[in-house]
């Protein structure tokens, strides 16, 4: 794997997204790799749980790649968000073994909406979360507008989907974002603790939890229809140009 590090301890495996120079942005390759790791925990029988994380200290992951999002236009972005989406995002969800995020720094745009799309959350105390799409004159492709407000409530999840704004570890704590907040060194000893007391549950009764819970919630396809037209507005190119180029952005409405 180019992007990924794997690695086993006792029945868990742990997944580290692995571009810490670009805070582990959600590039392509990322994705695939990433739907090829999880393709491979539903076949493989020596996995029973999963943790994922990010490499280095700064960063769980910073979002998509927004490098890549120059080249989009609205069948590009609906197709990015589907593909994510099927092939990642909702793979992980679905998964019928446990998928844990271990959030180690920031966890911003699909870096939150991948650590939602987890079985349960937990973080460091230097972690981050925010949906800063709006920032770059979009919304979010990866399922936050679904899962945001589901975790945290209407409300919040508006805020921060409104504002860009970034939560710390003790408020993501606080709206139930997260199930616990540990110090920066304890954060993958406390996730394999976890894991290791849910390796020792029945697979099929884990199984049976994941797809009762998952049940309970309708897929709904309109974010990735909004997500898509947006890439066709003058401002989305701003968004990421103005990011790209480090200044801020002048939005038109457009
Ligand atoms: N896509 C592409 N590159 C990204 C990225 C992303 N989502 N997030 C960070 N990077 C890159 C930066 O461009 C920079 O690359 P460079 O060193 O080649 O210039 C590198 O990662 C380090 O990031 P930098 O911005 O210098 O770190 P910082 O500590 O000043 O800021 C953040 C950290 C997370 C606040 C800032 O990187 C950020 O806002 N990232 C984008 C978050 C975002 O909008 N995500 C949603 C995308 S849909």
């Amino acid at each position: 794997m180019q992007s990924l590090s794997l690695s086993f301890h006792d029945h868990t495996l742990v997944i580290a997204i692995n571009r810490p120079e670009k805070l582990n942005a959600l590039n392509k390759v990322v994705i695939e790799e990433l739907g090829t790791a999880i393709s491979d925990v539903y076949n493989n029988g020596e996995i029973r749980s999963v943790i994922i994380t990010g490499s280095g200290t700064k960063a769980f992951v910073a979002g998509a790649d927004i490098s890549e999002f120059g080249a989009l236009d609205a069948a590009g972005g609906k197709a990015m968000a589907e593909k994510g989406q099927k092939e990642v995002f909702d793979k992980i969800e679905n998964c019928p073994k446990p998928v844990i995020a271990a959030v180690n720094g920031f966890a911003l745009g699909g870096g939150c909406e991948l650590a939602m799309a987890c079985h349960f959350r937990i973080a460091s105390a230097n972690a981050r979360f925010g949906q800063p799409e709006i920032n770059l004159g979009l919304i979010p492709g990866y399922g936050g507008t679904r899962r945001l407000p589901r975790l945290i409530g209407k409300g919040r999840a508006m805020e921060m989907l409104m504002t860009g704004k970034m939560i710390d570890a003790p408020a993501a704590l606080q709206y139930g974002l997260v199930n616990e907040v540990t110090a920066e060194d304890d954060l993958m000893s406390k996730a394999l603790a976890i894991c290791a007391v849910i390796n020792t549950k029945a697979p099929l009764a884990l199984a049976g939890v994941v797809r009762a819970t998952n049940a309970a919630f309708d897929e709904n396809k309109t974010e990735t229809e909004i997500f898509g037209q947006l890439f066709d507005t003058a401002d989305a190119k701003e968004g990421a140009a103005a990011f790209l180029e480090k200044r801020q952005p002048v939005f038109k409405g457009a």
